[in-house]
């Protein structure tokens, strides 16, 4: 056997390793409910890359652009009570227009696209804002009857705060979406949160909302 780990495997492994985000909403304090965790992922990068800078779609140093539908996705980065949070780092790795990631635990028969970035962080601005030039990924199949519908994933941390790793997804797939593993264990609510708005075509906004390192799940008790 070539590839001893597959990808069905390698998500299997991660789900039954990791905890399940529980999305609380229970905060009658907080304006907004901070974004829903979800699972980090098989596929989180393991090879250092200089270029991580916001436009995925061209490598430095290369010529040639990624291949695929070029997206532009701004974001803004706010605590529950909708203040803006500057400086907190944003994390961001998808796969390719293929639905395949350059990652080795990756053994999907999909072209990798070596002009793809696939991977950027950079700093949310003075009002939390923060901007991704990519190409939409495509869907990957990760078991029989379950193909994973289009999804960035995110890590974004900022002191004070708790990080948050989460997965953002579009809301076009709609079809896919009723039939994510993932994206189907959450409540009605906590999957909105986790659907980019669309503004105009190929152009995205989302909102991150981070809880406060201190702040408490559920009503303090005297
Ligand atoms: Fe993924």
């Amino acid at each position: 056997m070539k590839n001893p780990i597959d990808r069905r495997h390698a998500l299997k492994t991660t789900l039954l390793g990791t905890a399940v985000g529980v999305f609380t909403s229970h905060n009658s304090e907080a304006k907004s409910s901070p974004t829903p965790p979800e699972i980090e992922g098989p596929f989180y990068p393991v090879t250092q890359q200089k270029d991580k800078d916001f436009d995925l779609t061209q490598i430095e140093g290369r010529s040639e652009k990624a291949k695929g539908e070029v997206v532009s996705l701004t974001g803004k980065v706010v605590d529950t009570e909708g203040n803006p949070i500057e400086d907190a780092m944003v994390e961001m790795w998808q796969a390719n227009a293929a639905g395949r990631y350059a990652h080795p635990r990756d053994t999907s028969k999909a072209p990798l696209d070596p002009n793809f970035q696939g991977w950027a962080i950079v700093p949310s601005g003075k009002e939390g804002g923060f901007h991704f030039k990519t190409i939409k990924p495509g869907a990957y199949k990760v078991a029989k009857k379950w193909t994973r519908p289009p999804h960035l994933h995110f890590k974004i941390t900022k002191f004070g705060f708790r990080p948050l790793t989460t997965q953002m997804y579009f809301p076009e797939d709609v079809e896919l979406q009723k039939t994510d593993g993932l994206l189907q264990r959450k409540e009605k609510d906590a999957q909105i949160l986790m659907i980019a708005k669309k503004i105009a075509d190929g152009k995205y906004s989302y909102q991150i909302v981070l809880a406060k390192a201190d702040q408490p799940d559920s009503p303090q008790q005297d």
